[in-house]
């Protein structure tokens, strides 16, 4: 993780909240090469799970929602953590996450010397496990207290009970509040989804790992409204298309990169379940800090709609034109995390190897989130003509891409710099393009392959068209063929 969160900062994905005040420990700021990253992963999102599904519309609701929505959604009375208090350091811990950290420990067997044991182990030298505080060895903690993680704030300029309101724990309770203006203005059938992408807040107790938990973050979440008395194969809807979206959900992680070995799927057991789910199921992905969750997809059933409708006193069902009946109709939730997703792609990408004897950083990024697509590299910046071709080039790009231009080092050092932030295909100009000493350039241009380093000159003309091809999913290989004199590959 020290290494991402370095290569973060760096360059330009994730700074620190604040940093020049000492930072937040639990909010961070995506920088110019972050911001592209998050919003290619939201486009992509919105790209396949609404805009190409003929069943799903978008919505982008207001953060600040009236009081009673949490408290008919349960999140006043259920969303909270158990919480335990150092009473000698005072840090304040998740009581369920006391066990899962490495404590310190000053042994007794070796005269008191400190020690950092490893989570749920015993200490190598006097054997006894964590009763004390995991961060300071030293004081007692206080019994479980259950501790609500909406963050409160007023509403108008009167701080008073009245005013008081949350910010959204989460963005799917605006699908709920909605569902009757989404299914009248849109004229909707079940079954049907309504997405949004937005920002929610939780009062985490232990926030960390990087952006993997934050006190305000993002999330990409899509509620899946199907007709309970419906039956999909011979079983109800509501479970034949919860299957449905794990399977989508999982395949999409993977079709943008993230490898399968470091997904799996990991059911709730009973016992801690939602309070309004039937069945979750949460995709895990291999982070730095071990196996955690990515994303959750969980059965709602009808329990946030029958709940709306009891506190609103408006009815939110459905008119069943088969059946002539009122239906509420039951849920199924892909709930993900944008910056988790984020983190996931960062990791899953990231590789160092060895080229001609040097250590090389690459981002192999999926060409469609790669922050920036290509780089227009100078081989030489103190050549006008060079320069000028570079930057009519961009511009010429920066129409249909997002696209980068750099001429403050040497090539080597430029080509390992893109490689680093996950740049697909770089483009340099040289002396042969541009001609030297009177002598006519051929106007061609060196396109390189990030992940292969391969590198072929094509005519300039032909960028805009070889970049759409390879931008949008064709094959390295194929254009390099293609633009390989027939002597260099009889010589090959
Ligand atoms: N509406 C259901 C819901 O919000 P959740 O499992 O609590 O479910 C969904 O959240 C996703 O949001 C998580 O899988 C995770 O990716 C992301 N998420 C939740 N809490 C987060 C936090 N504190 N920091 C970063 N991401 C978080």
């Amino acid at each position: 993780m020290d290494v991402l969160v370095s290569l973060c900062k760096r360059r330009g994905f994730v700074f620190q909240s604040s940093e020049i005040y000492g930072g937040t420990g639990s909010c961070w700021d995506y920088g110019p090469l972050g911001v592209e990253l998050k919003n290619n992963i939201k486009r992509l999102w919105w790209r396949d799970f609404v805009q190409r599904r003929p069943d799903v519309v978008g919505i982008d609701a207001s953060i600040l929602m009236h009081p009673n929505v949490w408290r008919a959604s349960g999140h006043v009375e259920n969303f909270t953590d158990p919480m335990v208090d150092c009473r000698e350091c005072k840090h304040r811990f998740r009581a369920d996450h006391v066990d899962a950290m490495p404590w310190v420990h000053y042994c007794a067997a070796t005269k008191g010397n400190k020690f950092t044991v490893k989570p749920g182990e015993p200490c190598g030298h006097c054997g006894e496990r964590r009763s004390l505080c995991p961060q300071c060895g030293k004081g007692t903690l206080t019994a479980p207290r259950q501790f609500n993680l909406m963050f409160k704030t007023f509403m108008g300029p009167v701080e008073e009970d009245a005013a008081v309101t949350y910010l959204r724990p989460e963005t799917a309770q605006a699908m709920f509040v909605n569902f009757d203006n989404v299914l009248q203005s849109m004229r909707l059938k079940l079954p049907f989804g309504i997405a949004q992408q937005g920002r929610s807040f939780r009062n985490e107790i232990t926030p960390g790992n990087f952006i993997f938990r934050t006190r305000e973050f993002e999330q990409m979440e899509l509620e899946y409204f199907v007709n309970p008395r419906d039956t999909v194969d011979g079983r109800p809807a509501d479970e034949h298309w919860h299957d449905r979206w794990i399977e989508d959900c999982l395949a999409w992680y993977k079709r943008y990169g993230l490898r399968a070995e470091n997904l799996q799927l990991r059911e709730h057991e009973k016992d801690e379940l939602a309070h309004y789910a039937k069945r979750t199921v949460d995709i895990e992905y291999r982070f730095p800090i071990g196996w955690s969750e990515l994303m959750g997809i969980a059965n709602r059933t009808d329990y946030d709609l029958k709940q709306h409708a009891k506190v609103s006193g408006k009815s939110l069902t459905y008119f069943d034109e088969e059946r002539k009946d009122h239906v509420v109709p039951f849920v199924v939730e892909p709930a993900a995390g944008v910056d988790r997703s984020l983190l996931a792609f960062l990791s899953d990408a990231y590789q160092e190897e060895e080229v001609r004897g040097e250590k090389r950083v690459v981002l192999r990024l999926h060409p469609e989130l790669a922050p920036v697509k290509v780089a227009i590299l100078p081989l030489l910046k103190k050549r006008d003509e060079i320069v000028r071709a570079c930057h009519a080039i961009r511009d010429e790009l920066a129409r249909s891409w997002s696209v980068a231009y750099d001429d403050t080092a040497a090539i080597g050092r430029l080509y390992r710099r893109q490689d680093e932030v996950g740049t697909p295909y770089c483009v340099t100009v040289d002396v042969q393009t541009v001609g030297d000493a009177g002598e006519q350039g051929d106007d061609r241009v060196t396109i390189r392959d990030r992940d292969s380093m391969e590198q072929v000159r094509v005519p300039r003309a032909e960028l805009v068209p070889v970049f759409r091809e390879l931008l949008e999913g064709g094959a390295w290989k194929d254009v390099a063929a293609r633009f390989t004199p027939a002597a260099a590959k009889d010589s090959a």
